[in-house]
């Protein structure tokens, strides 16, 4: 077991290991979530564990959604990722939609772990292309996990594709207004399991939207609701 003395220690073990870990993970002789949470490191080194690139991206005229309130693509970090992937473990057969996929760490970290199919929605021009090679690029993908992407605003999106829907600060309250009216008619018109990871404090206006979702559970900074045909 390693132990280290200073955050430098754990980079540059980590660094001369990688393949070993890399290798350690495809054998399945340690899971990438185990991986995540066994060494305190900046995002850079898991980046280069799977291969790929996922800095932030600042929104720009580019970016084009129905309210101008997206916020820039940082991503969510892979020691929360660690713990995502272990909560969802059971649900593994749920379609996943990343509400504004960014450069796509959360989708490639998933695309390591074998989940069954994950969608990317991302309006920014620049984080999608990145987000697209990535998923190409990652050393670690499960081939049968399948991959989509929808290039544009959430609100433009067919939230029937979905179950799983995470949100890690995309944009800010009326584009949350809007896109909870669409996912309660989505599921009265298609009822089915769904589940709405969502970062930080819900502010009052966008509160009476949930009324179809019930609290499940809270993941760090994140809460999770979902509908009664998943606790049934
Ligand atoms: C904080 S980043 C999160 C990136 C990624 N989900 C992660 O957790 O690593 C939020 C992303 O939401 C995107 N976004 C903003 N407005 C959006 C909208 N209306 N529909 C879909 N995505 C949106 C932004 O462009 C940005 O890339």
């Amino acid at each position: 077991m390693f132990i280290a003395k200073t955050f430098s220690d754990q980079g540059s073990y980590f660094l001369q290991n990688l393949e070993n870990y890399r290798q350690a993970v495809i054998k399945k002789e340690i899971s990438l979530a185990a991986l995540f949470r066994s060494f305190s490191l900046q995002d850079e080194f898991f980046d280069q564990l799977l291969g790929i690139d996922t800095k932030t991206i600042r929104q720009s005229a580019l970016t084009k959604t129905t309210h101008q309130d997206a916020v820039d693509s940082i991503s969510s970090g892979y020691l929360f990722i660690g713990k995502l992937i272990n909560f969802l473990k059971p649900y593994k057969h749920l379609k996943f939609v990343d509400v504004g996929c960014g450069t796509g760490q959360v989708l490639c970290a998933m695309q390591a772990d074998g989940f069954g199919h994950l969608i990317g929605v991302e309006p920014n021009s620049n984080a999608i292309s990145i987000a697209k090679k990535n998923v190409v690029k990652n050393l670690l993908k499960d081939p049968l996990t399948k991959v989509d992407f929808f290039e544009g605003d959430i609100l433009d999106f067919n939230l029937n594709l979905g179950n799983i829907f995470y949100l890690y600060w995309p944009f800010q309250s009326e584009t949350s207004v809007d896109f909870l009216s669409k996912l309660r008619i989505s599921h009265s018109r298609l009822p089915r399991e769904i589940f709405l990871i969502i970062y930080g404090q819900i502010r009052d206006e966008v509160k009476n939207y949930f009324d179809f979702l019930s609290y499940h559970s809270t993941l760090d900074h994140f809460v999770v609701f979902s509908t009664k045909e998943l606790r049934n």
